[in-house]
């Protein structure tokens, strides 16, 4: 299965923030990324979170989702969306993938292949994310036993995408789930996870441990050119 991975687009209508996301110029990274992956001839794409950044009225956050959900519709690959913190800051999940007519992150196993998305817009105590409503460093991942028989009970490879970060490697401990230590010691420990996807750690990283490959895509508010494409 061939798969095209992009990550932080932020997408809204300013110029920059936060000091180095170029917001508008995102939606064009996205079209340039899905061609990319067309012409690859991809089997799907995921994107690893925050698709989408704050404006200062909601219709103007809305018309942004539908500018991206009326570029995805060009394109025949399934696009999945995992919710990053931004996106979860402007919209509950009903609405966000409402707007875009789809992309819900919903595991799947192909020939012995398993791709398994980990919701993290919790609060370290388990309390799901409302817009407006939660610091974007207190993050969790609730019921890390639910992970833990969900792998015992798959044979194959499996593959994890979440948007917040895991890897101990990452150089900033604030962008990582307060139960970070727990979740790596369960995916390290199955033996069967071949690699994990992330992305919220805009400078992006790379590592491997006990078998495990953790890769972070750099922002593509922020950076050019950091799509990838994998084979699984
Ligand atoms: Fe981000
Ligand atoms: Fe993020």
């Amino acid at each position: 299965m061939k798969i095209g991975l992009f990550s932080d687009p932020h997408y809204s209508s300013q110029e920059l923030t936060g000091g180095n996301r170029r917001n508008n110029l995102s939606l064009g990274k996205m079209r340039a990324a899905l061609e990319y992956f067309e012409a690859e001839k991809c089997d799907r794409v995921i994107c690893l979170g925050d698709l989408t950044d704050t404006e200062d009225t909601k219709e103007k956050e809305i018309a942004n989702m539908r500018q991206i959900a009326a570029l995805f519709s060009e394109f025949s690959m399934p696009i999945t969306v995992l919710m990053g913190n931004h996106d979860a800051y402007v919209f509950t999940a009903a609405e966000f993938y409402a707007l875009l007519g789809g992309c819900e992150p919903t595991d799947l196993h192909e020939n012995g292949v398993h791709l398994l998305f980990l919701d993290t817009n919790y609060t370290a105590d388990g309390v799901r994310y409302t817009p407006h409503g939660f610091r974007w460093d207190d993050v969790g991942l609730p019921d890390p036993d639910g992970l833990r028989i969900k792998l015992e009970n798959l044979d194959g490879d499996v593959y994890i995408f979440l948007h917040q970060n895991i890897d101990p490697a990452i150089p900033a401990a604030d962008h990582r789930l307060a139960n970070a230590d727990e979740v790596c010691r369960i995916i390290e420990q199955s033996g069967k996870v071949k690699a994990v996807y992330q992305g919220h750690f805009h400078w992006g990283n790379r590592s491997s441990r006990n078998g495990v490959d953790y890769i972070t895509l750099p922002a593509m508010a922020v950076y050019d050119d950091t799509e990838i494409i994998i084979e699984v």
